[in-house]
């Protein structure tokens, strides 16, 4: 393991702050590192993994598809893709769709229609602490400083307002402003939910201002607050979604997702993307959400979000260390009051349990969708152990 961390470190790129841990198998909600060790994980590849790890319905659509075709260009007609988009339209507000490769990708794709429709109003009014995605569009996006520093000049065309503030938001419309884009409950920004009316709120005044709303659902989407998707908990019509993640339950995809009369605005020599939509992508996706997609899948992921919370809850009563317990279906925060939480993560690692923790303060959970109240109780358990012995 270590001389495998050593190559790593000399060959592979520093953009990240890694554990000192080698994973190679996985099964259900279990990894299992390169000494034979077993972790429950909670990170789930940061919300991919959302029937678990090798599932059985991906392992057979990669397969089969594999057997068939794996990639071929967007000269042509792909049936995956065609039955995806399809599938994709048919649960959401939209009508057709971009199929990509990431979240940033798909947020690239949004700005640039959002853009193209505005004919001359260009401007982009996102939140502060939004996150969506590390490429220069969608890092412009990304209302944290601490993300955009060093890497100026920027794209120009947004401006911040905070989240949860609607007259913030109504005040900074201008005759630039094309849209608004947002993330329905804050991932990287610390597990936010907003006050009830607020999205609806936010709807309205693009629709008075003749704005486009943009969700990115990037972590939100495909069943992971307990519905199709995260807007649908609030009761929205977006113009245009992104998605990627839990998409391709571990497979790399993205898609765009716009109304028909927002998706006018492209025409062909547009945008592209080579392996965008591609056919092992797509019949993997189309398998991920034939699974989701359904109303026992998403209930279950309600009922073990609600337990996940009541335990958490719980736990509060107990340990003053958490704050606040936040978050809708399986996208659940724990926020502690304390600077740095990091010894905590650091502590269920040791333990068998992979968490994650951001903006120092709140550990966030998003588990396969597939994970079970045992399981859940197995975090809690190592929880209250880390409060008690690190806490
Ligand atoms: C809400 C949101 N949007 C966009 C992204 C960027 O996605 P990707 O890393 O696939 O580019 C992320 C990643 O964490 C995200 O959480």
């Amino acid at each position: 393991m270590e001389n495998l961390i050593a190559l790593g470190q000399k060959y592979v790129m520093n953009t990240y702050n890694r554990q000192s841990k080698v994973f190679v198998k996985g099964q259900g909600s279990y990894v299992w590192d390169s000494e034979g060790n077993k972790y429950l994980d909670f990170v789930g590849g940061i919300a991919v993994n959302i029937l678990g790890h090798c599932p059985e319905v991906v392992q057979k659509a990669l397969h089969e598809q594999a057997a068939k075709l794996i990639h071929c260009s967007n000269l042509y007609w792909i049936e995956p893709q065609i039955k995806l988009a399809q599938k994709l339209a048919e649960a959401s507000s939209c009508d057709k769709v971009f199929f990509c490769n990431s979240g940033a990708e798909a947020n690239e794709a949004a700005i640039k229609l959002a853009r193209k429709w505005g004919k001359g109003r260009y401007e982009i009014i996102t939140m502060e602490k939004s996150f969506h995605g590390r490429t220069l569009g969608a890092l412009t996006a990304t209302g944290q400083e601490k993300y955009r520093k060093d890497f100026e000049p920027l794209p120009g065309g947004f401006k911040y307002v905070p989240y949860n503030d609607l007259q913030a938001l109504v005040d900074a419309i201008d005759h630039h402003t094309c849209a608004v884009m947002l993330e329905p409950i804050q991932g990287e920004g610390g597990v936010n939910v907003p006050d009830a009316n607020y999205l609806k709120g936010v709807e309205e005044a693009c629709r008075l201002n003749n704005l486009l709303l943009i969700v990115d659902e990037v972590q939100t989407g495909i069943g992971r607050t307990g519905k199709a998707f995260g807007y649908q908990n609030f009761g929205l019509e977006p113009d245009i979604i992104t998605l990627a993640k839990g998409l391709g339950g571990g497979v790399p995809i993205g898609a765009m997702l716009a109304k028909e009369a927002v998706a006018q605005a492209f025409v062909p020599g547009d945008h592209a993307s080579t392996f965008g939509g591609n056919p092992l992508a797509t019949a993997v996706a189309l398998a991920v959400i034939e699974k989701v997609f359904t109303e026992e899948f998403l209930v279950s992921v309600v009922e073990k979000g609600e337990y996940f919370k009541e335990q958490l809850n719980q736990l509060k009563t107990n340990y003053p260390i958490i704050k606040k317990v936040k978050g809708l279906g399986l996208m659940v925060g724990c926020e502690l009051d304390v600077e740095n939480g990091s010894a905590i993560v650091q502590y269920a690692i040791e333990h068998g349990v992979l968490i994650n923790i951001v903006g120092n303060k709140t550990l966030r959970f998003v588990p396969p969708l597939t994970t079970s109240k045992d399981e859940i109780d197995q975090v809690i358990g190592i929880l209250a152990q880390a409060f008690e012995e690190v806490g």
